[in-house]
């Protein structure tokens, strides 16, 4: 791929697409989506309204950091807070499909409520290859792939998608956002899913078990980062483990540490973790957060098992 060629392609195809109307860019803060959102500024300037929507499914500190990065690059974010929209629609539901569900319905609703607002005509987002040759080959139904799931945008929510990035896997795409001044913070960063943290929390996502695997991710990534795996996090399963507290039987959580290797999500491997690495995490989770009582490492591949656990 010759990155030059392909970012001024595509910002004249953007150029050409939405020429003179409002778009909107759903900016996540992986590196697809920022991607995405510098392309369309590039293009369109002042015409792109950059939201950011905070739907209480995000790692530790993620919203304002995102904030920050963009205004580096004198790019507005405007952080939409939906976290009790999300949870309320996620509320009751444990099936990790009828999840999916729930949460891009609600998704596209806050997005769609937004365009409305600003009488935007596009919607720039960050789909890759992958998300579109797994929701075909029927693996899961991603977030953000419309025609699969039967979204006509354009009819229910009044705009039309541009998917600047739909022909390249996730390698690629991080050489296009360094090449596009990205920080190494977002082209390094590891993949984050759309529904976010809750595709790991197996079970009912409520605000209390998000906040167990957010704080359990960021002991995993602090610990893990300097390995630079593909992608490393943890998972709150739905079932207590017994613990023993001063002499005392306790249950309490128990967390999935899973770190993968892999080129473009298709296939993975279990991160080689040195085993020092994973009993400071396995002390650290238990130690601040009393709350659990168990944690292991997970060594599935994929496939039969996906990275995430909905
Ligand atoms: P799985 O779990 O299918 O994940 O092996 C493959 C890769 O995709 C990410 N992922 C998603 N990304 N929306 C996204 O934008 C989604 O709904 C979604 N589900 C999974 C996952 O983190 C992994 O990198």
């Amino acid at each position: 791929m010759n990155v030059k060629a392909f970012i001024e392609r595509k910002i004249e195809d953007i150029q050409k697409t939405a020429g003179g109307q409002k778009t909107i860019s759903a900016l996540s803060g992986g590196v697809d989506s920022s991607a995405c959102t510098v392309l369309a500024a590039r293009a369109i300037g002042s015409n792109l309204k950059c939201i950011f929507i905070d739907d209480g499914l995000m790692r530790e500190g993620e919203p304002e950091q995102v904030r920050l990065i963009f205004r580096e690059l004198g790019i507005k974010v405007d952080v939409v807070n939906a976290q009790r929209e999300f949870f309320s629609a996620l509320k009751g539901k444990t099936d990790p499909e009828e999840k999916r569900k729930a949460f891009r319905h609600k998704f596209y609703s806050v997005f769609g409520r937004e365009v409305f607002k600003s009488r935007a005509g596009f919607l720039v987002q960050g789909t890759i290859k992958a998300d579109i040759l797994e929701t075909k080959g029927g693996v899961k139904t991603q977030h953000n792939i419309l025609e699969q799931i039967g979204i006509d945008p354009e009819k229910g929510y009044g705009f039309k998608v541009i998917e600047p990035l739909k022909d390249l896997y996730k390698d690629e795409v991080r050489i296009v956002a360094k090449a596009l001044g990205l920080p190494e913070e977002i082209y390094l960063r590891m993949p984050f899913p759309g529904p976010g943290l809750a595709t790991r929390v197996v079970g009912e996502v409520t605000p209390p078990r998000v906040a167990v695997v957010r704080k359990a991710t960021q002991i995993v990534e602090e610990e893990i980062a300097r390995l630079r795996p593909f992608q490393a996090f943890a998972v709150l399963l739905n079932d207590q483990g017994t613990g023993v507290e001063k002499g005392t039987r306790k249950f309490g959580d128990i967390i999935i540490i899973r770190s993968v290797e892999s080129k473009n999500a298709l296939t993975a491997k279990a991160t080689r973790v040195p085993w020092a690495v994973l009993e400071r995490i396995a002390k650290r989770i238990v130690k601040e957060m009393p709350q659990v009582t168990r944690v292991a490492y997970e060594l599935t591949p994929k496939p039969p098992a996906t990275i995430e656990y909905i």
